[in-house]
């Protein structure tokens, strides 16, 4: 009832894209535009300068642009981290995949701490972080996460290990995964950070219960195999790349299937500053998607990844020998070996539709033919 014929409403939360197009559709019958606006950064952002990916109309666009631009945070050359994003709810969507890549990027870096705490105290880990963060693997979220791993209450006692490893989420990790299913793209890696956080609530006494019961507790899971840095170094080097690769896959084949037009350069540049996902990956991002359409069409990149893969498997290893579950690693490591690999089992998948529900298949003799059926229980 405040509003009128003219207005323009700007939607800054993290709303679900098909409900932003909802209202923009609702809203444009009585003359009103909704532009439904990402906005990343927390509460630091939301005071010195944010991360804002608006989507709608493009002809609205310039009446809110100079307001939004001003308000965002600077990319390393100085220009806001803000660019129309593109129609409908495009906005809400990307930020929805940003949200969905920091699901993962946390997930990783809890997994690189679990893992490491089996044999290393919380400084010494924070100091392989702050290590870390000088270079290529440098992100916001390294460098909170050196904080909190050094943040002590009292004189002895860290703050983390009084934190319950229940984590919570508000749905847009969740939400990212749906996208995925309904647009058929990859992204195990999101799936498997919300499935672990899923994991982690169920109740802490089931959990400890069954520990107990299958380990003995934690004082009895044997810890073997030195957990050598620099080789997690790398895999959490190898993780990082496919976990971008699944994101931005994710919008390249939203923005195919929706006619969004997004450019992912321009994207990869708006989040380089102000939101939760800046990093010195993502400054690489620009220039990655300014030379090709995916990461993985980068020959350099592909041969980085097969450089890093023998110690992503020795990192999976470490993992089952001290019983840590180690979920983003692994399907980072399943989806690129799945990636590289000439020959899968579909085959024999195809085989079992066929058998049971005649859904046919294609033969590998005749890929342009027509698809076959075989009555697997003819005698030949
Ligand atoms: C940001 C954040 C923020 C986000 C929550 C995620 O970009 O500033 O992504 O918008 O939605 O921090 O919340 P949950 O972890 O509770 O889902």
């Amino acid at each position: 009832p405040f509003l009128q014929k003219g207005d323009i409403v700007l939607d800054g939360g993290n709303a679900h894209f098909e409900d932003t197009e909802r209202r923009q559709e609702e809203l444009s019958r009585s003359g009103i535009q909704l532009i439904g606006c990402g906005i990343s950064g927390g509460e630091k952002g939301a005071r010195y300068g944010p991360s804002i990916m608006p989507g709608g109309k493009s002809e609205i666009y310039p009446e809110v642009r100079e307001v939004l631009e001003t308000i965002a945070a600077r990319d390393p050359r100085g220009n806001p981290c803000c660019t129309y994003i593109g129609p409908g709810g495009s906005g809400h969507f990307v930020k929805m995949v940003h949200n969905g890549i920091e699901y993962a990027e946390m997930q990783l870096i809890a997994e690189v701490y679990h893992l490491l705490s089996r044999q290393f105290s919380y400084s010494e880990i924070a100091d392989l972080f702050e290590q870390w963060n000088k270079g290529d693997l440098s992100s916001f979220l390294l460098e909170i996460t050196v904080r909190i791993l050094r943040k002590k209450e009292g004189r002895d006692e860290f703050l983390l290990d009084q934190i319950l490893d229940e984590a919570g989420n508000k749905g847009t990790g969740g939400w990212s995964v749906k996208a995925a299913l309904d647009l058929g793209s990859v992204n195990s890696m999101m799936g498997a950070a919300v499935f672990a956080r899923y994991r982690s609530s169920d109740p802490i006494r089931k959990r400890l219960g069954a520990e107990r019961t299958i380990s003995g507790g934690p004082e009895h899971i044997a810890s073997t195999g030195e957990i050598d840095p620099n080789v997690l170094e790398n895999a959490y080097r190898f993780a990082r790349i496919i976990n971008h690769y699944q994101g931005f896959e994710l919008l390249r084949q939203a923005s195919n299937t929706y006619r969004w037009h997004l450019d992912l350069s321009d994207l990869s540049r708006i989040w380089t500053n102000g939101c939760i996902i800046r990093s010195a990956l993502m400054q690489q991002c620009v220039s990655w998607f300014a030379d090709a359409e995916t990461i993985l069409d980068l020959p350099d990149v592909r041969e980085e990844l097969h450089g890093l893969e023998a110690d992503v498997s020795s990192v999976i290893l470490r993992g089952h020998e001290n019983r840590v579950p180690l979920p983003a690693f692994s399907t980072a490591w399943n989806d690129w070996v799945s990636m590289t690999t000439g020959q899968l089992p579909a085959n024999l998948i195809q085989a079992q539709r066929d058998s049971f529900g005649a859904h046919t298949y294609l033969r590998r003799d005749d890929l342009e033919g027509k698809p076959h059926h075989t009555n697997w229980e003819a005698d030949d």
